[in-house]
């Protein structure tokens, strides 16, 4: 299919190797355990054209499974060394390295969404193959990244809940680019029968510990935001014990007696490369820009808006509605309202009509951006000021507003592990069980049909229901299994 579309495009430039990597992922995603045959060859062709494109990158890993250990010891003492190097800069009063402002970090958190809200999921399609030891590590690495069912452990539960919280609801609209690396993920699942060297492969290369987690843990707490997902990795992929050894281990465990070891192992590093295709950590991290990201989030409410305002709010001889209604216009419409006085760049944004609008007592506006897109707005206002990382105060007075450098993460939590609050545990019933999967699945494990118990499980730890409470029963259920054999 792609030749002849390549054809069909002579002469224009040659299409994005990211095209599409959204409507796979949707698809992929929705699907879960049984992708039909066509969604099965749309994700192999994916694979294709990113192993294809891959393959033009320089490849580290050694030449055989022989030379793992001394590499992975040299890429760990080189991570840590960078990281002393970081640490000590900052001691001397170096600024944060990744995260100009609090909207900086949180537009990151909101770029590699799509790639964290599927993670673990290029291990899930081994699962029908739980009973070869040569799987063991590998499995064992998936259940884990499920939190053997705990919910909070589960790695993409507690980015859900992390996203949730810091008011990013609208991650799933992104380009194509964001969604390659989920995309590639959910692909090697669906594809695993035929895949099995390219998936060892990405997963030594995934469960590698890279410096950027460890910034991006320390810069995040330091801003206030729990790190909790960040740090996990830091000890679930350390290599003493942790997923990086487990993944080199089932790399030379996996190594073929009777078939082309030397073809195998090209295969692996295949997969080694995918594992840092598309838009990775420090892509999201560079792609921000304030500015264009205060346009995207007043683009974004500009249809609703053009509707919402009368015509005697004028700037500039146009209506809102004329300004709102034109989205190649927002960039003017901004200027205006900083002529106007309605932005005030580089001030507290108590001072700009346009934020009195947005938050405190008589604010018309209330409601009509989300967190993250109000921090977006108010780091704007404040321009160079905002590095000081302050979270916007959500509904208070804007004069009572006043910026407040943030605490520490960890000192947050530990002040409130003094005085235990009530949580959401607390309200729940443990009696009562509302879930119809749960209650089926409970149901369907009563019953001595094994074949359709095993279904179920693996129904339930597929990647789009994993983190939900059926998922996280199954996954306990299976988590015991695995560890009494
Ligand atoms: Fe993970």
């Amino acid at each position: 299919m792609q030749p002849a579309r390549q054809a069909a495009n002579e002469g224009s430039p040659a299409p994005s190797p990211a095209t599409g990597a959204r409507s796979l992922y949707d698809a992929l995603w929705k699907a879960n355990d049984a992708p039909d045959d066509a969604l099965r060859l749309r994700a192999a062709e994916f694979i294709e054209r990113w192993r294809k494109e891959m393959r033009q990158q320089p490849c580290d890993l050694p030449n055989s499974p022989d030379g793992l250990a001394a590499w992975q010891q040299a890429q760990l003492e080189a991570t840590g060394g960078a990281y002393q190097d970081y640490l000590a800069a900052r001691k001397a009063g170096a600024p944060r390295r990744y995260f100009g402002s609090r909207s900086h970090a949180l537009y990151f958190l909101r770029a590699v969404a799509p790639t964290k809200l599927v993670d673990g999921a290029w291990l899930y399609g081994l699962l029908p193959g739980i009973t070869n030891p040569h799987f063991n590590d590998l499995i064992v690495t998936y259940v884990e990244e499920l939190g053997d069912g705990d919910p909070d452990k589960n790695h993409v539960l507690l980015y859900r809940r992390l996203i949730d919280a810091l008011g990013i609801v609208d991650w799933a609209e992104q380009d194509d680019e964001t969604y390659v690396q989920g995309a590639l993920q959910l692909a090697l699942a669906a594809c695993t029968e035929s895949l099995v060297p390219e998936v060892i492969g990405f997963n030594l290369g995934y469960e590698q510990l890279p410096l950027h987690l460890l910034i991006t843990a320390y810069e995040l707490d330091e801003l206030g935001i729990d790190p909790t997902y960040f740090t996990l990795h830091v000890t679930v992929d350390n290599a003493a014990g942790g997923h990086a050894q487990r993944a080199l281990r089932a790399a030379v465990e996996n190594m073929p007696a009777l078939a082309d070891d030397g073809a195998f192992w090209e295969r692996v590093a295949d997969g080694y490369r995918l594992s840092n295709a598309g838009f990775g950590t420090t892509d999201a991290i560079a792609a921000f820009d304030g500015h264009r990201e205060l346009l995207r989030v007043l683009g974004g409410r500009a249809a609703e808006g053009s509707m919402a305002h009368s015509d005697y709010c004028r700037i500039e001889g146009r209506t809102v509605n004329q300004w709102l209604a034109d989205p190649e216009a927002i960039d003017g419409f901004v200027a205006a309202l900083e002529r106007k006085g309605w932005l005030q760049r580089n001030s507290d944004p108590a001072q700009s009509r346009f934020w009195k609008l947005l938050q405190g007592e008589a604010a018309s506006m209330f409601g009509v951006f989300g967190d993250y897109e109000l921090q977006v707005i108010y780091d704007w206002l404040r321009g160079d000021a905002a590095a000081d990382g302050a979270a916007f105060v959500r509904g208070s007075a804007p004069t009572a507003a006043a910026p407040v450098p943030p605490r520490a993460f960890r000192h947050v939590r530990r002040a409130a592990a003094a005085k235990p609050a009530l949580g959401l545990a607390a309200l729940a019933d443990a009696e009562v069980e509302l879930d119809a999967d749960v209650l089926a699945l409970r149901h369907v494990l009563e019953t001595g049909d094994t074949a359709l118990q095993g279904a179920t499980l693996r129904r339930l730890l597929g990647p789009a229901l994993h983190w939900g409470p059926a998922g996280l029963e199954a996954t306990r259920h299976v988590s015991r299994v695995l560890h009494a054999a």
